[in-house]
């Protein structure tokens, strides 16, 4: 019989989350605690297999969705399970009392994770056994970005970032482990950087909206979508890193000291971009400007599989 995981909260992030496992053979247990959601979700995730099935990135979309299951309760979800991924709201009160809940009923040697975006852990995994409890905070949606960031809490154990990592990795995400709990951790605080910078220089009439959005897309994202910024650099100098730095860091150190990166948001800047924006994308294209996004995703995710089978 295939291990079980269960999925707390069923909306945005744990629908995908649902892909991610059941893609990886796991039963998946989807609970969720208002009415109507895991129906939803499970609506939603039939558009995403059909999505990934036409992409040829399932092996068949039926099989998938026969190993997710509705539960109608928090104790019949965690019956059994191996590890159990919760993506409810993000708030300290009610991911405490949900943390609170779980480590109640879920088998003694399951590994608890939660989605949690920006929350320190130490806030709210302090639980009876928090030696269990870590964030596994994922980019969205998990099923089509790999990346997820292992977050453990002053008391989360080795042996709870191994097995998190071992599960996660194992159904085919990216993890990347954090030594400890920092605010944003990392995958935000590198996103922060770029957008608050991004909106300055919008702010200064420096560049449009649309031009800030080039410089990426036809830019910086075209390595940064398969190597990071450390090997950019070190590339991006015939010697390697080192003497990268010895050209170009000192430029780069001054040009940071001129970043406007913790500068607060002006009311009409964000008016002003948020009208570009919707010249650009007008509201009622929105839906479908998402659904587009995931279709790149799998293009790009495709054509990564294939670069790294090769
Ligand atoms: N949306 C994103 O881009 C994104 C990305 C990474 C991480 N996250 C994180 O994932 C988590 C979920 O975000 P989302 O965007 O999926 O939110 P969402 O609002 O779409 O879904 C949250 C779900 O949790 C359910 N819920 C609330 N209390 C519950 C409880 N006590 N027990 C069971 N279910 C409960 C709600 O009914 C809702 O369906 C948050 O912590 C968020 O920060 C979101």
């Amino acid at each position: 019989m295939a291990e079980k995981i269960a999925l707390v909260g069923t909306g945005v992030i744990g629908r995908s989350w649902g892909i991610v496992f059941a893609r990886a053979g796991y039963d998946v247990a989807y609970f969720d605690a208002a009415d109507g959601v895991v129906a939803h979700a499970l609506g939603e995730v039939d558009k995403s297999l059909a999505d990934l099935e036409r992409a040829e990135m399932i092996d068949g979309a039926a099989a998938l969705r026969a190993r997710m299951h509705p539960a109608s309760s928090l104790e019949e979800a965690l019956d059994g399970v191996i590890y159990v991924q919760e993506s409810v709201k993000e708030e300290v009160s009610i991911k405490h009392a949900v943390f609170s809940a779980m480590v109640a009923v879920a088998p003694d040697d399951a590994v608890l994770a939660s989605s949690c975006s920006a929350i320190p852990p130490s806030k709210f995994l302090e639980v009876p056994t928090p030696h269990r409890c870590l964030i596994a905070h994922p980019i969205n949606p998990p099923h089509l970005v790999p990346c997820v960031e292992l977050v453990p809490s002053p008391w989360t154990d080795d042996a709870a970032m191994d097995r998190a990592d071992e599960i996660l990795s194992g159904a085919g995400q990216s993890s990347i482990r954090l030594t400890r709990e920092v605010e944003g951790f990392v995958v935000n605080r590198l996103q922060a950087a770029v957008m608050t910078e991004a909106v300055s220089l919008f702010a200064r009439g420096i560049v449009s909206a649309e031009d800030i959005d080039k410089s990426m897309r036809d830019g910086l994202g075209l390595r940064w979508s398969f190597m990071g910024p450390l090997e950019t650099m070190d590339l991006n100098a015939d010697a390697g890193f080192a003497s990268y730095v010895e050209m170009y860091g000192k430029a780069i150190t001054d040009m940071g000291q001129d970043l406007r990166v913790a500068e607060p948001w002006d009311e009409d800047v964000i008016k002003r971009i948020d009208s570009e924006r919707r010249k650009l994308v007008p509201a009622e294209s929105h839906a479908e400007r998402r659904a587009w996004r995931d279709r790149r995703l799998i293009a790009l995710a495709r054509h990564k599989d294939s670069e790294d089978a090769g």
